[in-house]
């Protein structure tokens, strides 16, 4: 791929003014997917236009899904085709170009094949819909994607009697999905992981008894609060010591919901961070999800000695959201650790980065779920912090920042890590001298015309 490096230079004045984020790329892609399988017409306003949510469109399509994109407006239109809808292929399905697929020759008559592209969240909840069909499918992404974990969701899914197995054998995709009836199963995951559980909860809408889902601490629940408004029966329960269980009852249809998306507080996270960290800085970010499952960046920031102040709350569908009106902080350090991790997994590599500008020592812990991201998180975060001059130390579930001291411009890799590229683009705002990010577009994924919104 080309190289598009971006130049990023320190901010020389203060952040003011108002801004609001794209919607939701969590929320965006489950409004597709649960409008493609519910009868009616579910709109959708605010979409998140990213590389990763078109991919979802593209699959949903190619199930027999009409979707109306109006991008410039931000709008979906879904026209469902029902809970037992979703249509294979008619005759040997044109493969296109998947990366690192099989040969089209390869693929079994009437198989849908799906490019899910560098999106997990695709590929995991998908799967679990695609458990549940009448045809086989066959799902690959692109080279990251094809590297990342599936046996999370391989095994469960195979509990549940579907016949989904690693094209490679390696634990990866491509997977190829065949028909099976489902069985709902009592599963108890080992990582709190919104991806597994949706798509075991999607699953179970197939399944002919209810399935539940106990995670170690309550990951983001957005497929839990967006199936109930669209009348599945889901219910959910947290016990003291922390552990989360999500429930769901088979389901004959699924109702079509008009959806209004929140901004993203993943995006939002990096311009949060840059008013806290740019001098003088004062910044209105409007209509941001607040979702407490998704809410611990604020947390951090806050318990950092960050001056965050919730403005305008108000709640939609389910999903609560406010504007932040953020302003320049002294930061120290702090532990990020235990329940709070799955609040603020993506937005991990920004917490570094604001460790490294903070006072005093960040401990990071509990979260090797980092290693398995869009890169490996652990490695790629202190690397570039390395490069720009931090004291820092990977460990094996996280890593140690000994902030304070000033950090200085550098060359960068993303390494194709869209939150890589914007952590460190806000860095680089914070820095000394001139910052280069190598690779830098991959900020498309969720974050279409990031670099206008920065300059
Ligand atoms: C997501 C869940 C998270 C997150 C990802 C989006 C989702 O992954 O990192 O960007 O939409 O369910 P895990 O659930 O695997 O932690």
């Amino acid at each position: 791929m080309r190289d598009s490096s971006r130049l990023i230079r320190p901010a020389g004045r203060p952040l003011t003014g108002e801004i609001t984020v794209p919607g939701d790329k969590s929320i965006s892609h489950r409004a597709v997917m649960f409008g493609s399988i519910a009868r009616g017409t579910t709109r959708i306003r605010n979409f998140l236009m990213g590389a990763d949510c078109l991919s979802t469109i593209a699959c949903f399509r190619r199930l027999g899904v009409e979707i109306d994109v109006e991008a410039a407006a931000g709008q979906v239109t879904v026209h469902g085709n029902g809970l037992r809808g979703l249509q294979g292929p008619k005759g040997l399905q044109g493969a296109g170009s998947l990366h690192g697929g099989p040969q089209r020759a390869g693929v079994l008559p009437g198989t849908a094949v799906l490019d899910t592209g560098n999106s997990g969240t695709t590929t995991r909840l998908i799967s679990g819909i695609l458990a549940g069909q009448d045809f086989p499918s066959l799902l690959s992404g692109d080279t990251s994607l094809n590297t990342r974990p599936m046996k999370r969701i391989m095994d469960p899914l195979s509990r549940m009697g579907a016949r989904i197995h690693s094209v490679n054998g390696n634990g990866c995709a491509p997977l190829a999905i065949e028909p099976g009836q489902l069985h709902g199963i009592q599963y108890t995951t080992k990582v709190a992981s919104a991806q597994v559980k949706s798509s075991i909860l999607l699953a179970g809408l197939y399944a002919d008894s209810s399935t539940s889902v106990t995670e170690p601490a309550l990951s983001r629940n957005h497929t839990e609060l967006m199936l109930k408004g669209f009348g599945a029966d889901v219910s959910s329960i947290i016990k003291e010591d922390g552990t989360a269980t999500a429930s769901i009852a088979p389901c004959r249809e699924l109702y079509a919901q008009d959806i209004i998306v929140p901004g993203d507080i993943s995006s939002a996270a990096y311009f949060i961070a840059a008013a806290l960290l740019v001098s003088g800085s004062s910044l209105l970010i409007k209509n941001v999800g607040i979702n407490p499952t998704r809410a611990g960046f604020l947390s951090v920031c806050r318990s950092m000695g960050g001056d965050i102040t919730l403005l305008n709350e108000r709640q939609a569908g389910g999903e609560p959201s406010a504007d932040l009106l953020v302003r320049h902080s002294s930061l120290h350090g702090v532990t990020i650790e235990g329940g709070l991790i799955p609040t603020l997994i993506d937005e991990l590599p920004m917490a570094a980065v604001l460790a490294a500008f903070a006072e005093g020592t960040t401990v990071i812990r509990d979260a090797a779920e980092l290693k398995v991201k869009e890169s490996d998180r652990i490695a790629t975060v202190t690397a570039n912090l390395r490069a720009m001059g931090c004291d820092v130390t990977p460990t094996d579930d996280g890593m140690v920042v000994r902030g304070g001291s000033p950090l200085h411009g550098a060359v960068l890799d993303s390494y194709m890590d869209h939150r890589i590229a914007m952590s460190f683009a806000v860095a680089g705002l914070a820095a000394g001298g001139e910052t280069r990010i190598r690779h830098a577009n991959c900020v498309d994924i969720s974050f279409p015309g990031f670099y206008n919104y920065f300059n």
